[in-house]
């Protein structure tokens, strides 16, 4: 008897390289787990055509670089399967089923939705395939039956989406009764198991730059231009972290600092491995007996310590791009046979299987 393994699915919109944000919002996770799930790493390259369809050649080069990235660090295509949504037709078709099983008022408090429509600056301007998108990352999740997905915390209010329309199914085509618990739903006959979302250790990781109007620091982004990549060479590193933002009230290294909100010790307490030495500087920190300068040094350690041994896999990967499309063909073969099937599974139990 062979025992499944129960399936994970995440992904990445690829938009540009990958940082330290990824990194402790879902990468580490999925590499924990890649030997006790059946992995599915997916690029959203459609998603990303819905804000730049205007620069197809960004989204293609980006595509290899997140792909790289997830090489680099250690995703396994000899464990994992690492695919293209664009090369998953399923993907397509389900999107449009689900999409009947979402109400429009439901899909527009989608905060996710809200939030990227302000942050940038979309207003009004934002095509229909961009408010698609939800369903469609729904469809990513259940075209695999995912038991489980490893995400950042702005994605919780898309998880919970694809668990209603999960259920919904359920009970409309599948016969589960409507009072079952969501863990019981596949054992009732469901076709779709209700997914757990996996948060990161650190809920949302701030970047290198200066607070909001709000006085809120903002969370690590390219485009905000405040994220440390994990493709950063050491010098890139070392300037990043000499200009990141502290605390603006010392002035010199004898003034007493504050250590919360302050991303100088964010950065220290998530990627330092030496705790005794956070805590003790943390102190020396806060009663003005250590200067901002020597525990920016000891962090451009810790980090290029962290983020070198991946840098120096990529370079592997850079210099034979023609292996990683060869990768991503692979997986893309495999992601097109599992979700098939449940394509198929899907149109039988909706009725609409002829052939
Ligand atoms: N929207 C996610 C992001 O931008 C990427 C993504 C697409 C995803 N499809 C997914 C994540 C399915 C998890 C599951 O980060």
């Amino acid at each position: 008897m062979t025992i499944h393994k129960p399936r994970l699915l995440t992904g990445d919109t690829p938009t540009g390289r990958l940082h330290l944000g990824h990194w402790v919002g879902s990468l580490e996770n999925r590499l924990a787990l890649q030997d006790q799930y059946d992995c599915y790493f997916l690029l959203a390259n459609i998603h990303a055509f819905t804000t730049r369809a205007e620069r197809p050649a960004d989204i293609r080069q980006s595509i290899l670089d997140v792909a790289m990235d997830w090489l680099a660090i250690g995703l396994d295509p000899m464990r994992s399967t690492l695919f293209i949504q664009s090369e998953v037709p399923a993907i397509s078709e389900l999107t449009f089923l689900f999409s009947m099983l979402v109400s429009y008022p439901r899909l527009m408090r989608v905060p996710t939705l809200k939030d990227e429509i302000r942050d940038k600056g979309l207003g009004d301007n934002y095509s229909f395939g961009f408010l698609l998108y939800p369903i469609g990352q729904v469809a990513d999740i259940l075209a695999f039956q995912a038991d489980i997905v490893p995400v950042g915390e702005d994605q919780s209010p898309i998880l919970e989406l694809t668990r209603e329309v999960a259920r919904r199914f359920n009970q409309l085509y599948c016969g589960v009764d409507s009072q079952t618990e969501d863990k019981a739903y596949v054992a009732q006959g469901g076709l779709f198991p209700i997914v757990q979302t996996l948060h990161g250790r650190t809920r949302r990781l701030v970047g290198t730059g200066a607070p909001n109007a709000n006085g809120v620091l903002l969370k690590m982004s390219k485009s905000l231009d405040n994220a440390i990549m994990l493709s950063d060479d050491p010098d890139t590193v070392a300037k990043k972290v000499m200009s990141m933002y502290t605390d603006p009230k010392r002035l010199k290294a004898s003034d007493p600092g504050t250590v919360e909100n302050n991303p100088l010790w964010i950065f220290h307490e998530t990627f330092n491995p030496d705790k005794a030495w956070v805590a003790e500087m943390k102190t020396r920190y806060r009663a003005g007996t250590i200067g901002d300068v020597a525990c920016k040094k000891q962090l451009i350690e810790v980090l290029v310590n962290f983020i070198e041994p991946i840098r120096q896999r990529r370079l592997v990967f850079e210099k034979d791009p023609a292996q990683v499309w060869q990768i991503l063909r692979d997986g893309s073969a495999k992601a097109r046979a599992v979700s098939d099937q449940t394509l198929q599974l899907a149109k039988q139990k909706m009725q609409q299987n002829f052939l």
